[in-house]
C-alpha cells in the first residue's frame, strides 16, 4: 500500500507516474517537527534492522551508521566519509521487525541521519516546506521495491548492443586514436561493441559540434565504424560555451533559455570551454529545444550518448575568482598564521561547485522565478529527460543509448546512469558492487561503474577483477581519466586473460538481457542483497560482498589484490560454475562457507538448485551472437 502526504506546494518533479490521493502532512504517522524552515521526522531502528536505499551513495548496502545528504555533487573522491555523490535518490526502506519504504519527492537538500547521531534512530530532515512523502508498506523489502517501482514507472531499456563491451577514455583525441582502439581489440580477438568520444571530439568543447580536423568527414567515419559493428558514443555536457556566433549559445540567448542571475542577466560559470551558460532544463520549452539539438549527431549516424557535468558542475564563477584573488592580494607578503593560511586555502579549494554560486542561479518554473537551490537535484535529471523525451518521440522507446552522471528518481524511465569518477582502487570494486542493488531499488537498472577505475593508474590485475564484476553489470564500460596509464585490455601483457573474461560476458548476454527486460517489465531488481532472499539467515543478512542476480544465481567477485580466491557464503546448496572463455567448470557446493579459488581469467557464478541459465557462443560483436543456439547450465 502507498500513502502520499503533502506539505505546502511541492515542485512537480514527475518522479511518480501513478496517481495517489494526497493526505495532509499531519496524518504522517512518524514523530516529526518543523524547525528553521525544515521538516524532520524520525523512526526507531531495532538492533538488527537494515536500512536500504539511497541509490548511488557511498558506504554499504545497509546505510546505517552515517549521515547522507541528497545534493547532486561533482565529487571525484568517493571516499567513505563523503555524504553525497552525483545523484539524489530519495528512497529508503527499513527491513527487519517491520518493513516500510519512504520516498521523498523534493528536489532540494535532504539530510539522512541514519543512526549517526543516535544509533537506534533515523532522523530525516527535508530542507524546505513544500514536498510529497510517499509511505510504502508491504510484507517484505522486495515487495516494497515492487510497489514503489510500479508507482514511479518502468525502467529504461537500452538497445541490445548496449550490453556489449564498451571502451572509453578521456580522450581518444582523433579518428586515428579511435581506430587504434578498435584495431587493438580486433588483433587481440577481444569482443567490443562501443568506443566513446570524450570532450575532445568537440570543437572547443562546444556541445553539438565536431572538431573537423580531428574527425574529418565524421558522418562517413561513423558509418564506417557502424559497418564494423562499432557504435561511437559521444559525450554531451550541461554547460554551453559562451561564444558569439555559436548557434546553441545564440539561440539560447535570444530565446531566454539560459539560467539567470537575480538581476536577470545570464548566469555564467567556467567549465571545460571556459565561461558557459546553462540551459534552464527545468523549463519544458528549454528541454524540447535542447533535446532536439541531439539531432545534429543523430543525423550523422550516432545512436548513443552520455550526459555529463549536469549536477551541474561549475569549476568557478568570475565572482568567486575575483573574491579569491582579492583575498590572495590581501595576504600577499603577510605572515599567515594557521587560521589565515587555511582560510586562504579553503577560499581557493572552494571555487568549484560553490554553494554560493548555486544560490545565485535562477530558473523559470511556470513563469515564476525559482532559486536553483530549490530544484538543484532535478537539474541533471531534467537534462537527461530533454534528451530521452526527444529520442522516444523521434525513434520510439529504447532505440538510443542514454545514460547520465547526475540523476533523480524519474530519470530511470528515460536513461541509465554510470557511477561517476571512481578510482583505480580495490575498495571501489566493492563500493560499486554495493551501489548496484541500491540503484536498482530506485529504478536505475542500466548502470555500471568505470571498470578499472577512472582516476589514477590501474594495474593489470585490478582491471581484470573489475571487469569480472562488470561482466554482470548492464553497462560494461572500461573508462579512465586524462593522464592515467593506458587501461584498454590490449594495453596489458597476456591479453588472452582479458579475452577470457569478456567472452564470458558475450556468452551471458542473452541471459543478462532477458533478466534485464524482465526486471524492467515486472519492477524487479536485477541485483538483490542476499538479505532479501534469506531474511532469517544472519550471515546472509549481513553479507555485502555478494549479490543475488535474477532468480537463478549469486555473484561473488574477487575484490582484493594478490589473492588467488575468496571466501563465499552459500545460503543454500548451489552449483559453482567457473567460466573462462568457452571453458565451463562445475562443482556442487553445500550451504555454508567455502574458500574458492578464482584465477584472474575466471568468473565464478553460483547457480541455485533447479535453476538453469543459458549460454551462447561468444562473438566479437553483439550483432553476431547466435541467440538461437543456446546451451544450458
Ligand atoms: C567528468 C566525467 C568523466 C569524463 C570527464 C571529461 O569527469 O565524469 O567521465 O571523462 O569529465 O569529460
Amino acid at each position: 500500500m502507498i500513502r502520499k502526504f503533502t506539505m505546502g506546494r511541492p515542485i512537480i518533479t514527475e518522479a511518480v507516474t501513478a496517481e495517489f490521493m494526497s493526505e495532509k502532512i499531519g496524518a504522517f504517522p512518524f514523530k516529526s517537527k518543523t524547525e528553521n524552515g525544515c521538516f524532520s521526522f524520525s523512526f526507531a531502528m531495532r538492533k538488527d534492522d537494515i536500512v536500504y536505499g539511497l541509490g548511488e551513495a557511498v558506504r554499504g548496502i545497509n546505510k546505517r551508521g552515517w549521515i547522507y545528504e541528497s545534493y547532486c555533487s561533482d565529487d571525484p573522491f568517493h571516499t567513505e566519509t563523503k555524504s553525497s555523490l552525483y545523484a539524489a535518490h530519495n528512497f529508503i526502506m527499513l527491513g527487519g521487525s517491520s518493513s516500510f519504504g519512504i520516498f521523498i519527492d523534493f528536489p532540494a537538500r535532504i539530510r539522512w541521519d541514519i543512526g549517526y547521531s543516535k544509533s537506534d534512530e533515523a532522523e530525516i530532515t527535508i530542507c524546505g516546506m513544500d514536498f510529497d512523502i510517499y509511505l510504502i508498506t508491504a510484507d517484505s523489502p522486495r515487495e516494497i521495491v515492487r510497489e514503489f517501482r510500479a508507482a514511479i514507472g518502468k525502467s529504461y531499456v537500452p538497445p541490445f548492443w548496449a550490453f556489449g563491451f564498451q571502451q572509453s577514455r578521456w580522450s581518444y583525441h582523433n579518428a586515428e586514436a579511435v581506430d587504434r582502439v578498435i584495431d587493438g581489440y580486433n588483433s587481440a580477438n577481444i569482443p567490443i561493441d562501443c568506443v566513446y568520444l570524450d570532450i575532445d571530439y568537440m570543437d572547443s568543447y562546444k556541445d553539438f559540434t565536431i572538431n573537423e580536423s580531428a574527425f574529418p568527414n565524421f558522418k562517413s567515419y561513423v558509418a564506417d565504424k557502424q559497418s564494423q559493428g562499432i557504435h561511437l558514443i559521444p559525450i554531451i555536457d550541461a554547460g554551453v560555451k559562451k561564444e558569439d556566433g555559436y548557434e546553441i549559445y545564440e539561440e539560447g540567448k535570444a530565446n531566454g533559455y539560459f539560467c539567470k542571475t537575480a538581476d536577470g542577466s545570464i548566469f555564467e560559470a567556467g567549465v571545460w570551454p571556459g565561461i558557459c551558460a546553462f540551459p534552464d532544463f527545468i523549463n519544458p520549452e528549454v528541454r524540447r529545444w535542447f533535446g532536439s539539438k541531439y539531432r545534429y549527431l543523430l543525423d550523422m549516424g550516432i545512436d548513443g550518448f552520455w550526459n555529463d557535468m549536469n549536477e551541474p558542475a561549475l569549476f568557478y564563477s568570475a565572482k568567486g575568482i575575483e573574491n579569491a584573488l582579492d583575498e590572495a592580494a590581501e595576504a600577499k607578503g603577510k605572515n599567515l598564521d594557521l587560521g589565515k593560511f587555511f582560510h586562504l586555502k579553503d577560499v581557493f579549494m572552494g571555487l568549484s561547485n560553490s554553494r554560493d554560486d548555486y544560490s545565485s542561479i535562477w530558473h523559470s518554473v511556470d513563469g515564476e522565478s525559482v532559486n536553483h537551490q530549490s530544484v538543484h537535484n532535478i537539474y541533471g535529471a531534467s537534462m537527461t529527460k530533454a534528451a530521452g523525451d526527444y529520442f522516444s518521440e523521434a525513434f520510439g522507446e529504447g532505440k538510443i543509448l542514454m545514460f547520465s552522471r547526475a540523476s533523480y528518481i524519474g530519470a530511470h524511465r528515460t536513461a541509465g546512469i554510470w557511477f561517476g569518477d571512481n578510482h583505480s582502487w580495490w575498495s571501489h570494486i566493492l563500493l560499486n558492487l554495493k551501489m548496484l542493488p541500491s540503484a536498482n531499488m530506485c529504478g536505475f537498472l542500466y548502470c555500471g561503474a568505470d571498470l578499472g577505475g577512472f582516476n589514477e593508474n590501474a594495474t593489470r590485475d585490478l582491471v581484470l577483477r573489475f571487469l569480472a564484476l562488470g561482466v554482470f553489470t548492464p553497462l560494461m564500460r572500461n573508462h579512465s581519466a586524462l593522464g592515467t596509464r593506458d587501461q584498454e585490455c590490449y594495453s596489458f601483457e597476456n591479453t588472452d586473460d582479458f579475452r577470457d573474461i569478456i567472452e564470458v560476458r558475450y556468452r551471458l548476454i542473452p541471459y543478462l538481457y532477458s533478466t534485464f527486460k524482465k526486471a524492467s517489465e515486472e519492477n524487479e531488481l536485477i541485483f538483490r542483497p542476499l538479505s532479501f532472499d534469506y531474511p532469517d539467515d544472519k550471515i546472509a543478512r549481513e553479507c555485502e560482498t555478494q549479490l543475488m542476480l535474477g532468480e537463478e544465481c549469486m555473484i561473488a567477485p574477487v575484490y582484493e589484490q594478490n589473492v588467488s580466491g575468496r571466501t563465499v557464503y552459500l545460503p543454500e546448496d548451489m552449483r559453482l560454475v567457473k567460466l573462462s572463455g568457452t571453458r565451463v567448470e562445475q562443482q556442487e557446493l553445500e550451504k555454508g562457507l567455502h574458500y574458492i579459488e578464482v584465477a584472474l581469467n575466471e568468473i565464478p557464478l553460483f547457480i541455485k538448485k533447479s535453476k538453469k541459465i543459458p549460454l551462447c557462443q561468444p562473438a566479437l560483436r553483439t550483432r553476431d551472437l547466435d541467440k538461437d543456439s543456446l546451451e544450458y547450465i
